[in-house]
């Protein structure tokens, strides 16, 4: 609603598209511009600043997926970690289950996993459609970058399998297809709408096959079966499942290749003993996981101990 180079709309126009009256939406707008998202440039007319304009570039749209994924669903769990911490945090460590015992079932007031609720029938226009976009706009910042770096694609033949476990709508695997020789199969397996979604998208380079990896592995002798950022989501015991599921596939020359994040509590912790250290050795990478970390916990119930374990 606020062109780029627009030195600044009134808000009576920005009202009327929106359909939020004039006295709300000018309260929510001025929030907004204390942290550089649009400048009054005069009384009651906005522009953008160029924070906000980098989130009008098409480029960025699923970035602004993963901004909203986090604000909408991550938020709302936040709100709720008080009644969760109340109800839940004693028995955290002996807790059946503790994947659902999260903030986010209090907030979305289910009984079902993060993961079931996003793909109901109902939830997935808003949310599990949402959700598969978001992972794209996360994967173009490190993702891709990582994998391509990490590991030599090109090192398989006409006909080998890769199968890219959980691996969304197809957004890395697509990259990886650039990678390998011709013929190299690359398989991307999610949930049947993310697959639908992803098929969409890319299923004019990679195939995409539903499958629930809490069921055995259907690809037999995969060259490699690779998890990237999936267990990160869920606590030991569920991960030791996933990857049980994969062993009945595996042949003696298949790999099992992990991306995700590895857990340092002690060196992560020290982001400083006094205000001044706190300030100087801020650390964006610190922060964002510090942050990543809670909305993990809020949704999905992993905590730190989760993690060190599964490190070992
Ligand atoms: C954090 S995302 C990571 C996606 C992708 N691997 C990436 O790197 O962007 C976790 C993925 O696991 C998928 N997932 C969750 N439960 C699953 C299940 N039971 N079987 C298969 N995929 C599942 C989600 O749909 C989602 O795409």
């Amino acid at each position: 609603m606020i062109p780029v180079d627009s030195t600044g709309v009134p808000i009576s126009e920005l009202a009327t598209k929106s359909g939020i009256p004039e006295n709300r939406l000018i309260h929510l707008i001025r929030q907004l511009t204390a942290i550089n998202l649009f400048r009054e440039t005069s009384p009651r007319h906005f522009a953008h600043t160029t924070s906000s304009a980098i989130l009008t570039d098409p480029d960025f749209s699923n970035t602004v997926d993963l901004m909203t994924h986090f604000l909408d669903e991550g938020y709302k769990c936040a709100g709720y970690l008080p009644e969760a911490l109340e109800k839940w945090a004693h028995k955290f460590d002996t807790v059946q289950k503790s994947e659902l015992r999260t903030a986010f079932n209090l907030a979305f007031n289910t009984d079902s996993h993060y993961f079931d609720w996003i793909y109901t029938p109902e939830n997935i226009p808003k949310y599990g459609d949402r959700f598969g976009r978001s992972m794209m706009g996360g994967a173009r910042h490190w993702v891709i970058e990582a994998t391509l770096k990490t590991y030599d694609w090109s090192v398989f033949e006409e006909g080998d399998k890769i199968v890219d476990v959980g691996g969304g709508v197809g957004h890395v695997g697509v990259a990886v297809a650039k990678r390998v020789k011709p013929g190299v199969k690359i398989i991307v397996q999610d949930r049947p709408s993310v697959v639908e979604q992803g098929k969409g998208i890319h299923g004019h380079i990679v195939e995409l096959q539903p499958h629930n990896f809490f069921e055995e592995q259907p690809i037999k002798g995969a060259k490699v079966y690779y998890l990237r950022l999936i267990l990160h989501d869920w606590p030991d015991e569920v991960c030791r499942t996933i990857l049980k599921n994969i062993i009945p596939a595996m042949s003696s020359e298949s790999k099992l290749l992990i991306l995700d994040g590895v857990w340092k509590e002690d060196e992560y912790w020290v982001n400083g003993d006094s205000d001044m250290e706190i300030v100087e050795h801020w650390d964006a990478i610190k922060q964002h996981h510090g942050f990543r970390t809670l909305h993990m916990m809020n949704k999905l119930g992993i905590d730190s101990r989760n993690v060190s374990d599964f490190r070992r």
